[in-house]
């Protein structure tokens, strides 16, 4: 027990150190084994039946959005142990990183993702700074400070494509490339680094979560949830 702990606080400060010098980490097979292969046993029996197209923003056209992304979701509310126990170890990261590096952040949202057999996600930024200026003035940002993601995907081979490609913050220079194997996780600062998913040539499983700050104001509850 004291052993996990530590084990635990060794991959958090790994993880905030990182973020410190690069804005991003990349920690090959560090989640937790239990948790990882409770999720992908979860996924397996679960099927994709109810996971549903992802979009980009509020009321963008389908065509639009598959042009840019074609994996579906599912959000994760806590409803099995493996859920719960995924929700409980991210809520312990999130602490770790406001004591590190006073990031304050308050809420923490995630969904499943699937990419079947030749699905992508085009580079993108997960949140824009110029959205926390619209906040202020009222818009409707994310929210999105620390985005993770974790990955379930056992034997991943070359061949099957679909990896994570983080570029430099002016979007052009490549400045890692991530297998999607069992256990990956990948955190990132979300304004700062784009990223893309490379078509998949094979059913490929993770999650996407993402730590956001309270821009709550004049009454006005943000995030909503
Ligand atoms: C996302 C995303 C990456 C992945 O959902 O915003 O970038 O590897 N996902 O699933
Ligand atoms: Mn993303």
């Amino acid at each position: 027990m004291a052993a996990a702990l530590a084990a635990e606080e060794k991959l958090f400060a790994r993880i905030a150190e990182d973020l410190l010098a690069n804005s991003w980490s990349v920690l090959p097979a560090c989640l937790p084994t239990a948790l990882s292969t409770a999720l992908q046993q979860q996924l397996h029996s679960m099927g994709t039946i109810d996971f549903s197209p992802a979009g980009i923003g509020r009321g963008t056209d389908h065509a639009v959005v598959a042009q840019v992304r074609r994996d579906e979701i599912l959000w994760i509310e806590g409803a099995t142990a493996a859920e719960r126990e995924w929700l409980d170890w991210s809520g312990r990261l999130q602490s770790y990183l406001n004591r590190r590096l006073f990031l304050g952040l308050f809420s923490f949202e995630s969904h499943f993702a699937h990419y079947g057999p030749g699905a992508f996600y085009r580079k993108h930024l997960d949140a824009f700074k110029a959205q926390s200026n619209l906040d202020a003035a009222g818009g409707d940002g994310t929210n999105r400070v620390v985005s993770l993601v974790a990955y379930f995907n056992s034997q991943w081979q070359p061949e099957d494509g679909g990896e994570l490609v983080l570029y430099a913050a002016d979007g052009n220079m490549e400045v890692g490339r991530v297998t999607p194997a069992l256990g990956t996780l990948v955190v990132f600062l979300s304004e700062d680094i784009p990223h893309e998913v490379l078509p998949a040539q094979r059913d490929r499983f993770s999650i996407a979560g993402w730590y956001r700050i309270n821009q709550t104001r004049h009454g006005r509850t943000d995030p909503p949830r």
